[in-house]
């Protein structure tokens, strides 16, 4: 049985994840957190679906033998692709899926023109045609990312490179967008620049704060909160250390200021 003081897994393809790391951090900082990125395998976001099940479930699969009492999909393409097979498989352990906030922004710019930048994966799986049926209240804009998960993994999202990947994917999108949801989590890390391109008229929103809230409130009707000293162990598939401390560097240096309910899954 899961108790109090086991660790919350938090899983992404690479580094991203620490995006929503920060939010889990701040609303839960009694928790000992387990995060685990599969760098070695990224990106996730190109790959076909099966890959991406079979990937995230080996992920799972190690994490849940570390005896953790909630896994924590802190990336949207995993969800898409593995969440609802990773419940089936682990009945017993809360499983927590972000995916992009696209039901918030809806009910914010009803009527509005909402951009969602996604990994491919994410954007051509059912899940994300599903929710897009359910906020047909906004017209959406798919606006897929390609190449930009390697710059941020790499730590250059503040590059020259990166302004001009984005740059060329929103320029035609300068003054048309209402918001712009941010539903791959390694795009946080990119946010000063998205805002400076898009402007400070376009809303940026992404999932990190509501994931966090819904998984304390699971937590807590489990009665699995911690409230002892808090913990972060980050541990990485390829072991490369520069990545271990760019981890680390994410989840102190930066100021994420949008904030959201959870419209994951
Ligand atoms: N960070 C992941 C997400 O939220 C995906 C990155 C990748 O393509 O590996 O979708």
């Amino acid at each position: 049985m899961p108790n109090k003081n086991d660790y919350i897994a938090v899983f992404d393809s690479g580094v991203g994840g620490i995006s929503v790391l920060r939010h889990l951090r701040r609303e839960m900082p009694g928790e000992r957190f387990l995060y685990f990125g599969d760098s070695a395998n990224a990106p996730y976001g190109t790959r076909p679906t099966e890959q991406i099940q079979a990937l995230t479930t080996a992920a799972a699969e190690m994490l849940m033998g570390r005896g953790i009492k909630a896994l924590v999909l802190a990336c949207n393409t995993a969800t898409a692709a593995a969440a609802k097979s990773l419940r089936l498989r682990f009945p017993d352990t809360i499983i927590i899926g972000i995916e992009p906030a696209l039901k918030l922004a809806a009910d914010r710019f009803p009527g509005g023109t909402v951009g969602v930048m996604a990994t491919p994966a994410t954007l051509r799986e059912g899940k994300f045609a599903r929710l897009m049926e359910r906020c047909d209240q906004c017209q959406v804009v798919k606006l897929p990312a390609p190449g930009l998960v390697e710059l941020v993994e790499a730590g250059k999202a503040d590059s020259h490179e990166t302004e001009q990947l984005l740059r060329q994917l929103l320029q035609p999108w300068e003054g048309k967008l209402d918001a712009i949801v941010l539903g791959c989590t390694h795009y946080p890390f990119a946010r000063d620049m998205i805002r400076k391109l898009l402007g400070r008229e376009c809303a940026i929103l992404d999932g990190g704060h509501g994931t966090a809230i819904h998984t304390r409130r699971r937590l807590e009707g489990e009665d699995l909160l911690r409230e002892g000293p808090g913990e972060v162990i980050i541990e990485n598939s390829t072991d490369d250390p520069k990545l271990i401390a760019l981890c680390h560097r994410l989840l102190e240096d930066r100021e994420q200021d949008e904030e959201g309910a959870y419209h994951g899954s």
